[in-house]
């Protein structure tokens, strides 16, 4: 089928790769031209691992573009992937959805054409984009009559496994008013859905995996779906935090409880790592935007919201347990063991990191900081905060007072704690994701706190 991408960011990029490589032909736009420059010549402008190959592999189905009419007369599918961010209200900021929506207007031509929300968008946002669709197709002066319809396809894939979660889902869900705009998504996930297309050597296909559960709802539903799947992850985390406090106090052991809750079926293991809480582009955008709709029409939702203070109180804990074992923080030096959100991305947006070094920064401390993928976008976007960057853990390790593990990163787990103690002025490392092997930091003479 011929494809649409629109934006070329976390999503759009590996969304359309994924679809030229299992034989869509895929056309991904984007307006940043510097950005479609690169990718034409190969470069990629993320780090997301196995990317490169998967977009060299898929090549021969797969173009780049700024121009809306060079992309979308034809398809008939067009994804809209642009970034949803969020505004100080916490409703997201719907202005590219909407430039998107509009362009599309412009150059989508009298063949049947469905245009799919990817990006996280409002519950309603589907009959939005319908009507501004619509109304900027009214202005054509070409005599085209478009015919489309408008689906939802929320995206669940997790940056650092990308391209897994995109061949590999847990479940493709689909969501249309309308049967014919279901019906083509369809046939465009069959291969994914019934898993018959050849895996990549890279990326073998997990041996459990027959098919993929397809969720045909409604649009509305979808939308939901996607709100209150992150919701739901969210405040998992936020609850093992909770929990985790307590154990503190009570002195019990946070990762044992984790476990040992987990294993419960109805439970489940993942996501009940208590540490420093979430961060990235999209937990906190997406609670904020399910509170804001509900508060549209006059619901409150508490324990959304809670899961919301939580985690922002995990951040202060930072400060609080440095401040308990330094005493003064002034003048003090503070290392910072990764700057990604999460391991196996270069993505910043809401980082933890950040949030931890501007709060050590305002106390007067001297925030030194490594990342093994994240420091030139670190350089980039944030130059300003003063943060010093060091090219090795060791480097950052030289002469501080304390170390913060902030992104488990596995290249922290394996490093040499006896050289990292003997470089540090006061051997303390507050690991921040219960990630270390708290008996070889402590051999190494290290005092060795987690935050829970
Ligand atoms: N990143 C994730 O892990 C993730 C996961 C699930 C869902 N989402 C959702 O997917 C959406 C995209 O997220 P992302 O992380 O890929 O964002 P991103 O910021 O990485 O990429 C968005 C891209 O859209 C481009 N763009 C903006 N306006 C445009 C326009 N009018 N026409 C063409 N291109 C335009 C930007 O230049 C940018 O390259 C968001 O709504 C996000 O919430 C993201």
């Amino acid at each position: 089928m011929r494809v649409a991408i629109i934006g070329t960011g976390y999503v759009g990029l590996t969304t359309g790769a994924c679809l030229a490589f299992i034989g869509h032909t895929v056309s991904c736009l984007d307006t940043d031209e510097p950005k479609i420059r690169a990718l034409k010549s190969g470069q990629i402008p993320i780090y997301e691992p196995d990317l490169e190959d998967l977009l060299e592999d898929a090549r021969p189905n797969l173009t780049f573009t700024s121009s809306y009419a060079e992309a979308i007369p034809g398809a008939e599918v067009v994804f809209i992937a642009v970034g949803t961010p969020p505004t100080p209200s916490g409703a997201p900021n719907l202005e590219y959805l909407s430039q998107a929506a509009r362009c599309i207007g412009q150059h989508i031509n009298g063949d049947f054409t469905v245009v799919v929300n990817k990006s996280t968008v409002p519950i309603g946002s589907g009959n939005w984009v319908g009507s501004l669709l619509r109304e900027s197709s009214e202005h054509r002066t070409d005599g085209v009559i478009p015919d489309f319809a408008v689906a939802s396809n929320p995206e669940f894939l997790r940056e650092g496994t990308a391209l897994h979660d995109s061949l590999y889902p847990d479940r493709i869900v689909i969501g249309a008013d309308e049967q014919r705009a279901l019906e083509v998504l369809y046939s465009l996930y069959r291969p994914i859905v019934d898993q018959t297309f050849q895996a990549p050597t890279f990326l073998p296909r997990p041996e459990s995996m027959f098919a993929v559960p397809l969720v045909s709802t409604d649009l509305a539903s979808a939308e939901l779906i996607k709100y209150a799947a992150n919701a739901f992850l969210a405040l998992k985390i936020s609850f093992v935090n909770e929990i985790g406090h307590l154990a503190e106090c009570v002195g019990a052991n946070i990762s044992e409880v984790a476990r040992g809750i987990g294993l419960d079926s109805r439970i489940g293991p993942r996501f009940l790592n208590a540490g420093i809480g979430w961060g990235g582009s999209c937990f906190g955008k997406d609670t904020a935007a399910l509170i804001a709709t509900a508060g549209e029409y006059g619901l409150h939702m508490p324990i959304v919201e809670a899961a919301k203070i939580i985690n922002s109180r995990q951040r202060d804990r930072v400060v609080e347990k440095l401040l308990r074992e330094l005493k003064i923080l002034k003048g003090r030096t503070i290392g910072l063991l990764g700057l990604a959100f999460k391991p196996n991305t270069d993505d910043l947006r809401e980082a933890p990191a950040i949030e931890i070094a501007q709060k050590l920064i305002d106390r007067g401390v001297r925030v030194k900081a490594h990342d093994p993928i994240a420091l030139e976008r670190f350089e980039s976007e944030h130059r300003s905060m003063g943060v010093h960057l060091c090219t090795s853990p060791l480097e950052v390790a030289d002469g501080c007072d304390a170390l913060v593990l902030v992104t488990e990163w596995n290249d922290y787990r394996d490093l040499d704690w006896d050289l990292v103690a003997k470089k540090m002025r006061n051997a303390f490392v507050l690991d921040g994701r219960h990630a270390l092997d708290a008996d070889k930091l402590s051999r190494a003479g290290i005092h060795y706190v987690t935050i829970s």
